[in-house]
C-alpha cells in the first residue's frame, strides 16, 4: 500500500488527476463529504487530505511515503526527504515587497515581517544586510502598510493582493512550484510504485510541453 500525502485544497485536487493518471485512482475521494483519508486496495494506494504546509511532517516522519509540498515549505523548514520532481504546477515566486514609495536606507536594520523567516534571514545574509526578522503568520501584506516593517518577504502569485494594498515587488528571491517527495526509508521499501509515480507523472509532464 502507497500512502500519499495530499495538499487540501485546489492544487491537492490537481495533484490527485495526476496521480490517477498514473494509475493510482480511488474514485471514493471525489464523494462530497468530510473524510481524509481514501483507499483502494487493489490499485495499492491510500490518499490522506492534509494541509499543505503540513504535507512535509507526515512524509519525513513517515506518516506518508509520499506527497506533494511547495518548494517554499522545503526551503523554509528544509524536511530530511527526498525531492523526486518539479510537478511545474502551484507556481508562484517568494519576492520581497514594499510600498511604492520605499527606499532602503542601508545605514539602518531592515525591518522584514514574514512567515518565512528562514527564507528571508538567508536570503539577506546572501546580500550582507542587516535585518530585524519580525514573524507573522498571514496577512503579511498589512505590515508595511501600518509601519510594522520595511519589506514584507511572502507568495506572489498573481500580485493581486500586492496591488490592492498598494505594495509592489522590489526583488525576486526564488521561483516556487510543488515537489512530489518521498520519505527516505520508504524509498527504499516501496522503490517500484514510488518509481512508477515518479515515471507516469513525468511522461503527463513532457507530454504537457509538446
Ligand atoms: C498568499 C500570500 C499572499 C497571496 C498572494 O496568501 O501570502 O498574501 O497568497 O497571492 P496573489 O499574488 O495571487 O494575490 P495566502 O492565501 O496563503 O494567505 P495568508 O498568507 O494570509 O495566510
Amino acid at each position: 500500500m502507497l500512502n500519499v500525502a495530499l495538499p487540501k485544497g485546489r492544487l491537492g485536487e490537481k495533484v490527485y488527476s495526476m496521480f490517477e493518471k498514473a494509475g493510482f485512482e480511488c474514485p471514493s475521494i471525489k464523494e462530497q463529504n468530510r473524510k481524509l483519508i481514501f483507499e483502494n486496495e487493489e490499485a495499492g494506494v491510500r490518499y490522506f487530505w492534509v494541509k499543505p504546509s503540513d504535507v512535509a511532517i507526515y512524509v519525513e516522519r513517515g506518516a506518508a511515503d509520499i506527497g506533494v509540498a511547495g518548494k517554499d515549505i522545503l526551503l523554509e523548514y528544509k524536511p530530511d526527504v527526498y525531492e523526486l520532481l518539479d510537478l511545474d504546477i502551484g507556481k508562484c515566486r517568494m519576492a520581497v515587497a514594499a510600498k511604492k514609495d520605499f527606499h532602503d536606507d542601508p545605514q539602518r536594520k531592515l525591518k522584514v515581517a514574514t512567515k518565512f523567516s528562514n527564507i528571508a534571514g538567508e536570503y539577506y545574509s546572501s546580500i550582507d544586510r542587516d535585518i530585524d526578522i519580525i514573524h507573522l503568520n498571514g496577512s503579511i501584506e498589512i505590515a508595511p502598510i501600518l509601519g510594522l516593517s520595511d519589506v514584507i518577504v511572502d507568495i506572489v502569485e498573481t500580485g493581486k493582493t500586492l496591488k490592492e494594498n498598494d505594495l509592489e515587488v522590489f526583488e525576486t528571491i526564488v521561483p516556487i512550484s510543488a515537489r512530489l517527495i518521498s520519505n527516505k526509508s520508504a524509498f527504499k521499501f516501496k522503490t517500484e510504485s514510488i518509481e512508477k509515480v515518479v515515471r507516469e507523472i513525468q511522461l503527463q509532464l513532457s507530454n504537457k510541453e509538446v
